[in-house]
């Protein structure tokens, strides 16, 4: 597998401020070939040797906007075990019901626009029940929890201009963190 030719957009960029918009269906070839090629991306950068070869950062989710394209879609690659990768492309999503249980990820929350150390952590609910469109338009139910659930609600944040780092609070960077579960 190839490396695609991937441009992700650094934090300073203003367009990943931009509220991407809705699609509508049948999607152009180029934005199949697009998500193709952003899942290719994610799942190069989770393989230790290719990671290393090409020189990337480890990432579980991309969404559009983070390519430019203001367009509310995002992929996520999640490796369920050793070597076998699951795919998930979300169009259009919407949270449909989420738990009361919020958890956060102890060693902090990652993106591949934001290319420096953080400190501090993200409250996110332990299981979200999203609504989505696939890439060919169908209308899904997915029920996601713990770092699936994280990698959801941390790329719906992308499509409405919102980074991981927006909500941490500077001066309390650990804040309520005894009413939240550690992942
Ligand atoms: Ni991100």
């Amino acid at each position: 597998m190839n490396l695609p030719e991937l441009t992700i957009l650094d934090e300073k960029d203003k367009r990943l401020r931009l509220i991407s918009k809705e699609v509508t269906f049948p999607l152009e070839e180029e934005d199949k070939k697009r998500i193709q090629d952003m899942l290719d991306y994610l799942k190069i950068s989770q393989i230790e040797e290719l990671r290393e070869k090409y020189d990337l950062r480890a990432g579980m989710g991309l969404a559009y906007i983070q390519l430019g394209i203001a367009k509310r879609i995002f992929v996520i690659v999640d490796e369920v075990e050793e070597g076998k990768f699951q795919n998930y492309i979300v169009i259009n999503p919407k949270i449909i019901s989420n738990s009361e249980e919020l958890i956060y990820v102890g060693e902090g929350e990652g993106c591949l626009s934001i290319n420096r150390e953080t400190e501090g952590i993200v409250p996110r609910y332990a299981r979200v029940t999203v609504e989505a469109q696939d890439i060919d338009g169908n209308t899904y139910t997915i029920r996601v929890r713990e770092d699936l659930s994280v990698a959801f609600q941390h790329e719906i944040d992308h499509l409405n201009g919102i980074l991981f780092t927006d909500k941490i609070d500077p001066k309390d960077p650990y804040k309520n963190q005894e009413n939240m579960r550690e992942i």
